[in-house]
């Protein structure tokens, strides 16, 4: 990765406080991971309700965790669920939390002028080292950062759903990210108990640009009449070894999800076949059938 000079005195940062933006699945999986891991964690969003929903959705999953690591100790599992909730506050107000943070993540939804517009009126009350970076996984983090005076600790940190489970983050540096940015950022997500992978700032970075494809190619081969939807799945599961055949994986990411990305790289290259959307996909989506979060995508789910 191609780094800049830093203009601040910045070395890496051990991060110990983060404040997170958006309390979606994506948000509160990393919440989750991160308050697991010892971080003070500070959750924000726009409202209450969605906070308290979310803290339930963390409690939900650390139980799950809890079942299997502590199958044997269950008083043991409560203890550290416990600990681990300790370990979360909410906020409504970002900008009157980000003082004492070290890193600001950023998961909300994928609309670039929200995230310039936040990032920009955190950058002017956030700490001189505090650290942002965002979670997007298909806009570009150069965009993103242009909206503040920290280029050089401005970074990207991709995570994958459920964030509990999956144990890659790719951690991405724009070319002016500093150094002790990019460090840092491999630093924590190695605290996490995640392994990190070392990304350019390009569409997709590792693993969307070549997930995407693959599920965009078997839409369009189940669409052409090619595989019913239950064999391609089955076909991928036992016979490529995939936990997740790649249409089941579309409405676990959800289509909007995987439709806003494709639409996105179609509209920078029309050229490439591997972009070119699919009429099946923006049906589903037209009919709000975006994958298991409505109850139904290519299956249904109760
Ligand atoms: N929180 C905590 N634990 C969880 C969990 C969660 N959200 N989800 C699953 N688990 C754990 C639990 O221990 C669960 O046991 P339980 O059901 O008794 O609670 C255990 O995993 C097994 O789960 P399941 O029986 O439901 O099913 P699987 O064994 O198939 O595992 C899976 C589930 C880990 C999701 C697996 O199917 C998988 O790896 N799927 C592929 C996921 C994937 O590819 N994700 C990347 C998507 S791309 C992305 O996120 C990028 C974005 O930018 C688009």
């Amino acid at each position: 990765v191609c780094r800049g000079f830093s203009s601040s005195a910045v070395r890496n940062v051990v991060i110990k406080h983060v404040t997170i933006i958006g309390s979606g699945q994506m948000g509160a999986g990393i919440a989750q991971v991160a308050a697991s891991t010892g971080h003070s964690v500070t959750l924000v969003d726009t409202s209450d309700d969605i906070l308290k929903k979310s803290v339930k959705g963390i409690e939900g999953s650390l139980r799950r965790v809890v079942k299997k690591k502590f199958a044997d100790k269950p008083e043991a599992g409560e203890e550290f669920i416990q600990k681990v909730l300790q370990n979360v506050s909410t906020s409504t107000d970002a900008g009157s939390v980000v003082q004492g943070s070290d890193l600001v993540l950023e998961a909300i939804v994928e609309n670039l002028k929200i995230k310039q517009d936040i990032f920009g009126q955190l950058d002017k009350v956030a700490p001189q080292h505090t650290i942002f970076a965002s979670n997007t996984s298909s806009l570009p983090i150069s965009d993103i950062a242009s909206s503040t005076s920290r280029l050089d600790r401005f970074g990207g940190l991709h995570f994958f759903n459920p964030v509990p489970m999956m144990k890659l983050v790719e951690v991405i540096g724009t070319s002016a990210t500093s150094q002790e940015t990019f460090d840092s950022l491999l630093n924590f997500s190695k605290v996490l108990g995640k392994t990190p992978v070392s990304c350019k700032d390009t569409p997709g970075f590792i693993v969307n640009r070549l997930l995407v494809p693959y599920i965009m190619e078997a839409v369009r081969l189940h669409e052409r009449g090619h595989g019913s939807k239950e064999d391609i799945d089955i076909a991928m599961k036992l016979g490529a070894g995939y936990p997740m055949g790649p249409l089941e994986l579309a409405d676990f990411v959800g289509l909007d999800t995987a439709k806003f990305i494709i639409d996105g790289w179609s509209a920078m290259d029309p050229s490439n076949p591997l972009f070119a959307p699919s009429e099946l996909l923006n049906k589903k989506v037209a009919e709000g059938k975006l994958g298991r979060k409505t109850g139904e995508g290519f299956y249904k789910y109760k």
